[in-house]
């Protein structure tokens, strides 16, 4: 083994299709092209083994055996995270227009996820993303390790301004180093920014070797390249005797043009990855971000990291999720009404969905990704702040079903405090018991005592 770094530990692995017995170590200092140990296969023949290896990057790197994934990878992104989880070995896409925040939300995971390795290929992007990735990483606290940033990610530089067939390089060699460090046993999560790159550069090669265009002239074998990339991904329990595991999570952002969903990048990732982050233009004016669609998002991924919520977040953390969605998908719904004819049309019981709602959005999935007291929430203060959102609806219905009216009710100074919750740090989880009882003596008050303001001249 070789201390790469403070974070990495380099190992040194037999190659894939050799095996045997290790009958000599070189101890002392080598550069990567030296033997380091020697090794005796079955048929007694002897192989010297280095500290690099040379693989053909086309070729996916065998592994014993796919296992199940059901360990989520913590992005710190709230939205991801409890809503749209991907697991350590999964795949997931960010499709999304121009400008919508498909390379900030991949540089938070980047930055903030519970992997130990991070290989990021920025492909036909412009070149100053991956400029300031090389100038803010170093500067940038792994949470982890405590260590730079940099000391665990590797960079595949390939920008706008290079030849086309670089594109397609950087992608399988990016996916290749990833496999290399999973096989020594690490989580390890790749980034490509952007896959619309290395498809356009797939049409335009094809294109000057005239084969036959498929769909808007890429190539017929479009998919099959774009899933055997995906493919790649997954967590495995390494060759070799001791049964590492390891695993590559993939994230792809796609670009398609004027943000159409129905373009052959986006349809033929579709088909392959499990998460799909939908990132929406609309948002992204409102400066809602991350600008990602709850209501057309989705991950295939949350019966499978259920279990591991249940047992290391809270027994609460999927149905306050699934509730909080639902909530969501009721405001849609009835935001059409309103749109209709008005706010007067629902019932007291529906304007307090609404403001649940609202809150929801506004406190809980709205998350600055350059306030340093924002950009990154543990799956405990997730579950904490979405607890505190939902407590707020259920008293709100209670003080509703005492009398008490809406512009009170809505006007709870523990509102504010809420509003604020997402700013607290992963230290200050107690702040959120206190926050609830703030609620429940704002609106409900105590065993004997209510709340005055509250259902003084109260109109329903
Ligand atoms: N989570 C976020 N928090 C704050 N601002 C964001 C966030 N995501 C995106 N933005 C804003 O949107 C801009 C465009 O995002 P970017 O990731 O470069 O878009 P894309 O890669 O999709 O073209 C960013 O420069 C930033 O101002
Ligand atoms: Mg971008």
């Amino acid at each position: 083994m070789v201390q790469e770094n403070v974070v990495v530990e380099h190992r040194i692995m037999v190659p894939p299709h050799l095996a045997g017995e290790v009958v000599e170590v070189f101890a002392g200092e080598h550069t990567v092209t030296d033997a380091v140990a020697r090794l005796r296969d079955a048929s007694g023949a002897l192989h010297d083994l280095t500290m690099m290896q040379v693989w053909p990057v086309r070729v996916p790197r065998p592994y014993h055996e796919k296992v199940s994934a059901t360990e989520p990878l913590v992005t710190g992104t709230r939205v991801i995270d409890t809503f749209f989880p991907v697991v350590k070995g999964g795949v997931a896409c960010i499709p999304g227009p121009f400008g919508a925040g498909k390379t900030v939300t991949q540089h938070q995971i980047a930055k903030w996820s519970n992997a130990e390795i991070v290989v990021f290929i920025g492909c036909g992007e412009r070149g100053n993303e991956m400029t300031d990735v090389l100038m803010e990483f170093p500067e940038l606290t792994d949470p982890y390790s405590g260590q730079p940033l940099m000391k665990r990610t590797v960079l595949v530089a390939n920008t706008s301004n290079m030849p086309v067939a670089a594109r397609e390089a950087s992608v399988y060699t990016g996916i290749t180093m990833a496999e290399y460090f999973r096989d020594m046993g690490y989580n390890v999560v790749l980034q490509a920014d952007s896959t619309s790159r290395w498809a356009e550069a797939m049409r335009e090669i094809s294109g000057r070797l005239e084969e036959m265009p498929g769909d808007e002239g890429f190539p017929a074998y479009l998919g099959t390249r774009l899933a055997s990339f995906y493919e790649r991904a997954g967590k495995v329990r390494a060759l070799g005797s001791d049964g590492r595991e390891g695993s590559v999570t993939v994230v792809g952002s796609v670009s398609p043009p004027g943000g159409d969903l129905s373009e052959p990048v986006v349809q033929n990732t579709l088909r392959v990855v499990k998460v799909f982050w939908a990132l929406q233009d609309q948002l992204a004016f409102q400066r809602h971000f991350p600008a990602i669609d709850w209501l057309t998002s989705y991950s295939l991924y949350l019966d499978k990291v259920t279990p591991h919520w249940s047992e290391q977040v809270s027994p609460e953390f999927r149905s306050r999720r699934d509730e909080a969605m639902a909530i969501l998908q009721r405001e849609a719904e009835l935001a059409e009404i309103v749109r209709l004819v008005g706010v007067e049309a629902l019932s007291p019981e529906e304007r307090v969905l609404m403001e649940t709602a609202k809150s929801i959005r506004e406190d809980f999935l709205q998350q600055n990704a350059f306030r340093d007291d924002d950009q990154f929430s543990s799956l405990k203060e997730q579950d904490a702040l979405l607890g505190v959102i939902l407590l707020f609806r259920d008293k709100a219905l209670e003080a509703l079903s005492r009398g008490a009216s809406l512009d009170a009710i809505f006007a709870a100074p523990v509102r504010e405090r809420i509003a604020r919750a997402k700013y607290l740090s992963a230290e200050d989880l107690a702040e959120f018991d206190a926050i609830a009882s703030d609620i429940e003596t704002q609106l409900v008050g105590g065993e004997d005592e209510e709340p005055a303001a509250m259902y003084a001249g109260g109109e329903r």
